[in-house]
């Protein structure tokens, strides 16, 4: 077993490009900046290990301010306000120092609005209650794998999103499925952009499902089903489709063939499932994290994902695991765990993607190549060749489609 890299600081290795956020600076800024900084924190997620650190450098400063005595004044509730919303947003992800930790056990809740709001850049004070008991669902989860992936997404539903993407507009009246639908981002979004369209999401986490829920809600999105099950039983939802989209989860399902065979089952005839699975070398960084993760021997709790962050921080550049810094799964708890601590993943090489097309009894429609923006026909031969001369051309998962 490796031994973890030494880290002097907590955070983002110092050599990073910095972007200045003190208070002295920030308090004097004209009302323009002044918006648009309270408004990118409170819309943006994190994503960044510069941002990361001077987010953090502020909180701490104004953590000691306040602890100080520092006055109750609008600027700076405001901006406290917007920084509570950012850290929350972020899952509390950014690492808190021995001498904050000291800091905040000197303050508590409901004495003044300064340190209420300072206490909640640093923790969750009255959770938002997620509607799970609306949610509909399939017979329980039984599989042994589904039920350890079920335990994890429900411990963190992923992903966490803010902004609901808008999609090409369609006025096709079809039925949609969307197999692992997670938090709900992609199925709110094409429900949202084909009104006539009837949406199914099915999905092992009824935590991920709730968000799903809230989100539509608040965006008045009524043409979706979210619905809590296996897609091992979906043959139990008692519909057919016409297309059906699994972006990124069946490669979490102990036999993958077994999930597209079930979602081949209830596909109309002349129907598509377009399907995004891992590639084994578009993800060179994240299996090197991976791997950092199993020989430090790091368990999937918050202080080990504090601790794996550290340890990649601390690597030196041209490290392979280092490359994960620049995936926003990174910043985020719930990112952290998908992307380097997950309890079941399988990570293809084309042949094997193709051996898996083979035995499921559907055909190759086309291949969605990077940075091409269409989905062209592809062979096995050409993909082939095309992965010996440029491994990782497809980016993190293979994008294709297959028609019965
Ligand atoms: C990485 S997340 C992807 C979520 C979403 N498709 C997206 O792209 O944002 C994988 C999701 O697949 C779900 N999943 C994995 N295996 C499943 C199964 N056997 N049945 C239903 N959902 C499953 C997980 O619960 C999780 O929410």
């Amino acid at each position: 077993m490796s031994s973890l890299p030494e880290t002097a600081e907590l955070g983002p290795p110092a050599n990073q490009r910095a972007i200045n956020l003190d208070w002295n600076a920030v308090q004097h800024l004209s009302e323009a900046d002044w918006g648009i900084l309270c408004a990118f924190l409170q819309n943006a997620l994190l994503g960044s290990s510069e941002v990361e650190t001077a987010v953090g450098a502020l909180r701490a400063e104004l953590l000691e301010l306040i602890a100080g005595g520092l006055v109750d004044r609008p600027r700076l509730l405001n901006l406290l306000s917007a920084l509570a919303i950012f850290c929350r947003d972020s899952e509390f992800v950014i690492p808190v120092s021995a001498k904050e930790a000291e800091l905040l056990a000197g303050l508590s809740l409901g004495r003044r609005i300064a340190e209420d709001l300072i206490i909640r850049c640093y923790r969750a004070v009255d959770e938002e209650e997620l509607t799970i008991d609306e949610i509909e669902r399939l017979s329980p989860i039984a599989d042994d794998t589904s039920l350890a992936v079920q335990a994890m997404y429900e411990e963190n539903p992923y992903p966490r999103w803010k902004e609901l993407p808008v999609l090409q507009a369609s006025t096709e009246a079809i039925d949609c499925l969307i197999a692992g639908c997670g938090s709900g981002r992609h199925i709110l979004a094409i429900a949202a952009a084909s009104p006539r369209g009837r949406f199914v999401g099915v999905d092992l986490s009824r935590a991920s499902l709730a968000y799903g829920l809230m989100k539509a809600k608040e965006h008045g999105i009524s043409n979706v089903r979210l619905v809590h099950g296996d897609i091992l039983k979906i043959a139990e939802i008692g519909i057919t489709f016409n297309h059906i989209s699994a972006v990124g989860s069946v490669h979490h399902m102990r036999d993958p063939l077994s999930g597209v065979k079930a979602l081949a089952g209830v596909l109309k005839p002349g129907g598509s499932i377009k399907l995004a699975l891992y590639s084994k070398f578009g993800r060179t960084a994240q299996l090197a994290g991976i791997e950092l993760r199993q020989n430090l021997d790091i368990p999937a709790t918050r202080e080990g994902i504090q601790k794996l962050r550290q340890a990649i921080y601390s690597l030196p550049d041209d490290h392979p695991a280092r490359g994960v810094i620049k995936f926003s799964d990174f910043y985020s708890f719930s990112g952290c765990r998908d992307m380097l601590f997950h309890v079941q993943e399988h990570n293809y090489t084309v042949p094997e993607i193709f051996d898996l097309i083979d035995a499921s009894g559907l055909r190759l429609e086309s291949f969605r190549m990077r940075g091409e923006g269409k989905d062209v026909a592809q062979t096995r031969e050409g993909l082939t060749n095309l992965e010996r001369t440029h491994p990782g051309f497809a980016g993190a998962m293979f994008r294709f489609t297959l028609i019965n």
